[in-house]
């Protein structure tokens, strides 16, 4: 069946399609949601002057992540938003490039070395809450950027880093804004142009490139070994096959990708679990016992884990229902058949883990926060791309153990000292920006316990 017989939703509830243009701009993963329940599980939908096509079936988004990926590259939208700060990191890289990048990068990420990253991991959080006190109102979502912020720059870094390094946070974090601000401004003003904006997304871009190179530079000249027993010292020293090494700009790219897509997707996994804990004392209850039962007091090891169940339930459970990464795009670099239909070179296809993760055909009573749900085996029940946080098929996320290790670890350590309330006030609402966070932040009352 061609494309364009493919049933184009007028938007949801008869809105025009500006009106579901603009729905979607006023709130996009309402307006997915019941575009997604009323028009089925393969839809084309009109975002400006183009159309995307919207999949919603596990079977379909397998067909594009796993099985038919190879006619797939990561979508423009992806490359637009990063283009100039990650360079060809493996985030948005294709092709050879990807795959011999992929090949050097993998055995940091390999199960061992991640677990040495626990001690650091448990310190960060150790130190991070040691000034905390009962009764206080904190930004927890500030909070948890804080927190794995220091977690990224340790274990990328090591203790190396030179004062400025503290800056290294806040430029990122004003570049991804920056970019998505670009992108989804209908004015496009050339970068080149000297406006404010412009002329601080230059100076970060500076600041971070000369930081990096800096850090790299002075490795090399004092011969990078493994004393330094960080990501970097990895990365410099990664062969591959034919004995080649990362050049300078490949080591900077590959940090860049994993510091950003690293810190800022566990942060939000850590906000959503304090925030769902909060409201579900029951659930709060059950995890205290749990880590009091097992470690009494202690941070968790990576040891402990198969006797945390229900901790790995509420990761879980808080991925599903918020999950950071809440959706993936890619582009068509070939004709492909999925659901029966046919897709052109070109096409740009969503499919978005807020939607499948709240799909009540895969998840009973789906808005509901429920960690036991996943106690009796649902994870091998599901079918594959029904439950996709960490993306799936050979571009799946390189980071998953390290983020798994990290919110284990850092919410067995706080939930064991502290409990959180929120404090009164607006509504704590998802917004949809690079990854899915609260919109206000999340201000609780910090409880000691005992
Ligand atoms: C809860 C935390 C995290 C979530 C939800 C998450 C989610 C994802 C998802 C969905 C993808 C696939 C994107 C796509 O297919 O287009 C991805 C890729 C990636 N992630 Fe993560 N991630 C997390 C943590 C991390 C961490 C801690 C690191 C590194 C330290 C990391 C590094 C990467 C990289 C480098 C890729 C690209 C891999 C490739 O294409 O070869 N992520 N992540």
């Amino acid at each position: 069946m061609p494309p364009n017989k493919l049933r184009r939703p007028p938007g949801p509830r008869g809105l025009p399609l500006l009106g579901l243009t603009l729905a979607l701009r006023k709130d996009a993963l309402g307006t997915l949601r019941r575009v997604a329940r009323e028009y089925g599980d393969i839809i084309r939908i009109p975002v400006g002057f183009q159309d995307r096509i919207f999949l919603n079936h596990p079977d379909y988004i397998e067909q594009v992540l796993v099985i038919q990926q190879a006619k797939f590259h990561k979508s423009e939208l992806t490359k637009r938003l990063t283009e100039g700060l990650l360079g060809q990191g493996l985030l948005i890289s294709e092709g050879d490039f990807w795959r011999r990048q992929r090949r050097l990068v993998q055995p940091s990420f390999h199960r061992s070395r991640i677990n040495e990253y626990a001690a650091t991991m448990k310190e960060s959080a150790l130190s991070h809450i040691r000034d905390w006190r009962h009764g206080e109102e904190r930004d927890i979502a500030g909070e948890m950027m804080a927190l794995t912020l220091g977690v990224a720059v340790r274990t990328l870094f090591g203790t190396t880093l030179p004062a400025e390094g503290r800056q290294v946070g806040n430029s990122l974090s004003f570049l991804m804004r920056y970019q998505l601000g670009r992108l989804r401004s209908p004015i496009r003003i050339p970068e080149s142009w000297p406006t404010p904006r412009n002329r601080r997304a230059l100076r970060e871009r500076n600041f971070l490139d000369s930081l990096v190179y800096r850090i790299i530079q002075e490795r090399q000249s004092q011969g990078n070994s493994n004393h330094h027993n960080d990501l970097l010292s990895m990365l410099m020293s990664a062969m591959d096959e034919d004995g080649s090494q990362m050049t300078p700009q490949q080591l900077r790219d590959e940090t860049m990708t994993l510091f950003l897509a690293g810190h800022e997707t566990t942060a939000q996994a850590l906000a959503w679990t304090w925030f769902l804990l909060a409201e579900n004392p029951g659930a709060e209850a059950r995890l205290y016992e749990e880590l009091q039962t097992v470690l009494n007091g202690r941070p968790p090891d990576p040891a402990d884990f198969a006797k945390l169940p229900y901790l790995y339930a509420l990761i879980h459970e808080v991925l599903r229902m918020y999950p950071p990464a809440y959706i993936t795009a890619r582009t068509s670099i070939e004709p492909s058949q999925i659901g029966g239909y046919e897709f052109p070179t070109g096409a740009t296809i969503l499919m978005s883990q807020w939607i499948m993760h709240r799909d009540p055909r895969y998840y009973d009573d789906a808005d509901t926060f429920r960690p036991e749900r996943w106690l009796d085996g649902l994870a091998d029940r599901l079918p594959a791309g029904a439950y996709f946080p960490f993306g799936d098929g050979p571009r799946r996320c390189i980071g998953q153990g390290f983020a798994m290790l990290e919110a284990a670890i850092v919410i067995g350590t706080l939930a064991q000292r502290f409990q959180f309330r929120l404090v009164p006030g607006p509504p704590v609402v998802a917004e949809p920006l690079v990854t899915l966070r609260p919109r206000h932040g999340i201000r609780m009352t910090v409880l000691a316990r005992n």
